[in-house]
């Protein structure tokens, strides 16, 4: 049960994550103690998706990065990844009127190519329709997997080096996360997953060097808006020390 002390602390919206990640998880399960399909379960999943972001732009959120389709998920039965690409093409098209007036900028990470082509327009339509907004970024993350986004990376730095743009001595920590999909983006501060698993499965490994961690036991389609404030407040207490050590116990000053 949850103490009445933590649910009476309040949001401080001064200090809320610049970059939220989640890795939405648990839609196949949801459904499942439904005896439902998987695909009900996704259906109820973008339900979520829609009022998590509204939810994050109301508070001020500056950047949402959604777990929404993995590299590994193509090896998914036929159907269900037919049905997710169809979810994903309605999510944008229905959304992106939403997302204009909300000033919500939408961005893709991961292998944009490899979706179906009618989803890819839609996209298209999307990203351009709300490219000068700047309140928040929602990134998406289609098709995405660390690994093929830091073998992507070192394939373009290779390039670079064999046609003598750059030396292997140029070579930095900021060099590799510009040419991730992330480029300029920062860090996300905090990652949440849902559905209690207790990995990144693939999810910003580079960018979550240091990001903290969130596991909730909620499968995504009965995530709240309540517990993602909570989960908020649980982050706002939480002591971010990027390997040095706590201001409260260091004696310089
Ligand atoms: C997350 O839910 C959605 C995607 C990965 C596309 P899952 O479909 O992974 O749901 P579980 O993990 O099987 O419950
Ligand atoms: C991670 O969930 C991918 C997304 C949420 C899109 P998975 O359900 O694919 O991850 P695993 O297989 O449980 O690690
Ligand atoms: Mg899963």
């Amino acid at each position: 049960m949850k103490s009445n002390a933590s649910q009476n602390v309040t949001l401080n919206l001064q200090t809320l994550p610049f970059h939220l990640g989640i890795i939405m998880d648990g839609n196949g399960r949801w459904a499942k103690k439904r005896l439902l399909n998987r695909v009900k379960g996704h259906e109820k999943g973008t339900q979520t998706v829609r009022s998590i972001v509204t939810v994050a732009r109301e508070l001020g959120i500056g950047m949402l990065t959604l777990y929404a389709f993995s590299t590994e998920n193509w090896a998914r039965p036929k159907i269900e990844v037919k049905a997710l690409m169809m979810l994903l093409k309605k999510f944008i098209v229905s959304e992106r009127e939403v997302f204009s007036k909300n000033d919500i900028r939408v961005n893709i990470i991961g292998q944009k190519h490899r979706l179906p082509k009618d989803v890819q327009k839609e996209i298209d339509i999307t990203l351009d329709l709300t490219k000068n907004n700047d309140k928040m970024v929602l990134n998406l993350a289609l098709s995405y997997g660390s690994r093929e986004e830091i073998t992507n990376a070192v394939k373009l730095i290779a390039k670079k080096i064999k046609s003598k743009e750059m030396d292997p001595n140029d070579i930095t920590q900021d060099l590799i996360s510009n040419h991730l999909y992330t480029k300029t983006m920062p860090d996300p501060d905090l990652i949440i997953r849902t559905s209690g698993e207790n990995r990144l499965s693939n999810f910003l490994m580079w960018q979550a060097a240091y990001s903290e961690i969130y596991i909730s036991e909620t499968l995504w389609p009965d995530f709240s808006k309540d517990e993602f404030i909570e989960i908020l407040k649980n982050y706002q207490k939480r002591d971010r020390r990027f390997g040095k050590v706590s201001c409260s116990t260091s004696n310089d000053g």
